[in-house]
């Protein structure tokens, strides 16, 4: 039946920023009812109607053809700078498991040529289970960063007589006693003096050694790698290339005793543009890297390095988003927002990141994305915890609830939520955590399932 005509807001295609490929919203458009429509090449998904079918549950909606879509977009232009350039070394890309462990998450980039990186033995176990199943590519490689525990290292060696293209990453001269005698490939991890424009840049962390130190060391058994890992989301992209640059001295410094080096690995980093607001490009961080290095090596006379990015954040943060159903508002007397919309779920529990990093996720309306009313909102989440909040910058406009037709509910969706969010989730206050689901193929078909009280009971022991 043709839904009753309303009024309609004249620029809300522009305001909610869909449908543009720098702010990764180009699988997103809105239909003629105003409505959340995602796109999967000539699939396309209701996304009002899924949040209504699940109605009461919260939602995770995973798209794994983004994932794909993004890696092989980063092979692709890398290839094309690698010939352009004439650089004569190779590039790989290892995923960072912690960034997504879910195997929704990880099947689809080992499909695509992905390496896999690890941060601890239990990863690594992950990585035993899938080689053991016989459906690895024997070239595959994984590199183990993280603090190595007796378990982890022992897991290292097994593998490594399995056959497993493997390097432990050595952080420390204790670390490297602990591989003494090690017969495969290893590799070193520096902490550059180099700082970048992030959240996670630290004055001082675990990680790493430093030059003096590595150097100090003079040679090491096995050593192909030169690590780092300049902090997550890096906001800028000359920080990137400060990084590099200082990588790449020391890299050459490196070799001078240990000329088997022959790979600088730079870690993560590539930011995502959260807040929709333009960053860079793989196009434009990778050109770069390839033209530096090329010119750089080529210089002092030693050959190109081959490259390793472990681009986690970039890659798996657009497959996924939260759909939230407003099931209350309440007024704010004092404040610049006017009113609190509660979501069915809660931020603390499914989007950790808003309270640990005050990271600011794009909102938008599932539904009655036209509206030419709105209000200024703040977001609260169900828990009975004054943090379980979300207030962006300053505040959120969005849909009027009184101007919703009869049995019409507002949902909203959080864009941008496939990394680091599902490995951190918990229960607080015994919320269920959203049923997540995937769209592939123009089939949706849910990972896992919705999750009453008694699930939840169960990891609390009732
Ligand atoms: C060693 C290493 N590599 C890669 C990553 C992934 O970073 P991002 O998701 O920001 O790309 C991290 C994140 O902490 C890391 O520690």
């Amino acid at each position: 039946m043709e839904k009753p005509k309303r009024p309609k807001a004249k620029n809300y295609k522009k305001i909610w920023k869909l449908s543009q490929k720098e702010l990764n919203t180009e699988y997103f458009s809105i239909n003629k009812d105003g409505e959340l429509v995602i796109h999967e090449g000539n699939y396309q998904y209701n996304i009002y109607d899924l949040a209504r079918k699940f109605n009461g549950s919260s939602l995770e909606i995973f798209m794994p053809y983004v994932i794909e879509d993004r890696l092989e977009n980063i092979f692709k232009v890398a290839k094309s700078y690698i010939k352009k350039f004439g650089y004569k070394s190779k590039f790989s890309y290892h995923f960072p498991i912690k960034v997504n462990q879910r195997k929704e998450f990880m099947l689809p980039l080992l499909s695509e040529g992905a390496h896999l990186e690890t941060a601890s033995a239990n990863q690594l176990w992950l990585v035993k289970k899938l080689y053991m199943s016989e459906n690895f590519n024997s070239r595959i490689r994984v590199v183990c960063n993280g603090p190595k525990t007796l378990e982890y290292i022992n897991l290292i060696k097994e593998l490594r007589e399995k056959g497993l293209g493997i390097v432990p990453i050595i952080e420390s001269e204790e670390e490297r006693k602990l591989f003494k005698g090690f017969p495969g490939d290893t590799g070193v991890r520096i902490n550059l003096k180099t700082r970048v424009k992030s959240h996670w840049d630290k004055k001082i962390d675990q990680f790493g050694m430093t030059l003096d130190e590595i150097s100090d060391m003079g040679r090491i058994r096995g050593l192909k790698i030169l690590h780092y890992h300049l902090g997550s989301q890096t906001k800028f992209e000359n920080d990137h290339i400060n990084g590099l640059r200082e990588a790449f001295d020391a890299y050459v410094k490196i070799r001078k005793q240990n000329p088997g080096l022959d790979t600088i690995n730079i870690g993560g980093g590539f930011a995502v543009p959260y807040e929709k607001k333009r960053l860079y490009s793989f196009e434009s961080l990778l050109s770069r890297i390839f033209k530096n290095l090329k010119t750089w090596a080529d210089k002092v006379g030693v050959p190109h390095p081959n490259v390793i990015v472990e681009w986690g954040q970039a890659v798996t943060a657009p497959a996924q988003l939260n759909v939230y159903k407003i099931v209350l508002s309440k007024k704010i007397s004092k404040g610049i927002a006017k009113y609190w919309y509660f979501i069915n779920g809660s931020f603390q529990n499914d989007l950790l990141d808003i309270w640990a990093v005050h990271q600011k996720f794009h909102v938008i309306p599932v539904n009655h994305m036209n509206a030419i009313y709105r209000n200024r909102v703040w977001l609260a989440g169900l828990s009975c915890d004054s943090d379980d909040r979300y207030t962006g910058n300053d505040y959120f406009l969005l849909p009027r609830l009184e101007d919703l037709e009869k049995g019409e509910e507002l949902y909203i969706a959080i864009l941008d939520t496939g990394a680091y969010q599902d490995s951190f989730s918990g229960h607080h206050c015994f919320i269920s955590p959203p049923t997540k689901v995937i769209l592939q193929n123009g089939i949706v078909t849910v990972a896992r399932k919705r999750e009453g009280p008694e699930d939840v009971g169960k990891y609390f022991g009732w």
